[in-house]
């Protein structure tokens, strides 16, 4: 192996320029060429590569964003376009990948090293939503859960100047880890995430129990994928139970993308970065890089794109119990 390509995929998460940035050092360590490519899989396709060399890493490790952009890429669904990256590849003399990205990239990081076996291609697990299984987190999610936290506790300040009720909504796709961590770090009264069914009225029930106390206020923590719908929905279930409660709604949305990353996130990046080209040069191919209780570990990309073994149930009872 002599030739290496990195590429961010996805939706961007804080920490992927750190990644980026350690994968091209460590590459550079072993007398590698480095390539970065442009727009996740798009740039494959189209073939908008760049070389890069150690100064172009330089002060990224501190910014959110991806310097290399970040692309959700349909046309790498067909095997047309496909056909096309591996063609490009081939034409740079590039032999080996890494994929930085979430459940999709990864997934379409297997498809690819499958169907090219003479390409070897390891991942990183990086996304906000912390759904991947193979790793103790994902690179951004650190980043994610305190930027939430803080736009909670803000939250928390007017709602109980108001005497209100907050539905906040926060991202996570269909992993309630967001919610459950930002819920337990600003003492929400309640958590809805997409692992467990919700009991409208349940939940009308304790908002009721809490606000007839006169002097507080409440915070509901809505993951986006949650069955009983979006925080719009669910504030507006609440208000035909209590027309005499104010409620406000504020989805966090794309703001828990961004931002420098936590310290959490840089470390996990730098060491994430270095065990993957590590893995390349020992002829590791179709696995994901990730740590399982703190050490670096090695899983099948097949295996980690499977959905996380866990209902958040351990957490809730945190929620539950100290509110
Ligand atoms: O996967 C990261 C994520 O931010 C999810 O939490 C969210 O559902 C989705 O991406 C939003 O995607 P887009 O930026 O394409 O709207």
């Amino acid at each position: 192996m002599n030739h290496i390509a990195v590429l961010t995929s996805g939706g961007d998460a804080p920490g992927m320029n750190a990644a980026t940035r350690s994968v091209v050092r460590t590459g550079i360590q072993h007398g590698l060429t480095v390539t970065g490519v442009k727009h996740g899989y798009c740039g494959l396709i189209e073939d908008t590569m760049t070389p890069l060399n150690w100064r172009d890493v330089s002060h990224i490790i501190s910014k959110g964003g991806t310097i290399l952009r970040t692309a959700r890429a349909p046309d790498f669904l067909t095997e047309q376009g496909r056909t096309k990256a591996r063609d490009n590849l081939i034409a740079r003399g590039i032999n080996g990948l890494v994929v930085i990205g979430g459940n999709g990239s990864l997934a379409g990081a297997d498809l690819l090293a499958k169907e090219y076996p003479e390409l070897r291609v390891v991942g990183l697990p990086s996304t906000i939503d912390n759904d991947i299984s193979g790793t103790d987190a994902t690179i951004g999610y650190d980043t994610a859960i305190n930027t939430a936290m803080e736009a909670i506790d803000k939250i928390s300040d007017t709602a109980l100047a108001h005497d209100r009720v907050f539905v906040v909504e926060v991202m996570g796709r269909q992993c309630g880890d967001i919610a459950l961590q930002t819920g337990i770090a600003t003492g929400a009264e309640a958590v809805l995430v997409p692992e467990q069914a919700l009991n409208i009225d349940d939940l009308a029930a304790l908002l009721l129990q809490h606000h007839s106390k006169k002097t507080s206020s409440s915070i509901v923590i809505v993951a986006e994928g949650n069955a009983s719908g979006g925080a719009m929905a669910i504030a507006n279930q609440l208000r035909q139970r209590h027309s005499d409660i104010e409620y406000r709604v504020t989805i966090l949305g794309h703001l828990q993308r961004g931002g420098s990353p936590t310290c959490r996130d840089r470390v996990l990046a730098s060491k994430l970065g270095i065990a993957a080209v590590d893995a390349l040069l020992k002829g590791e191919n179709r696995v994901m890089l990730g740590t399982i209780n703190n050490v670096i570990a090695a899983t099948p990309l097949q295996q980690a794109i499977q959905p996380r073994q866990h209902n958040g149930q351990d957490l809730l009872e945190v929620v539950n119990l100290l509110n």
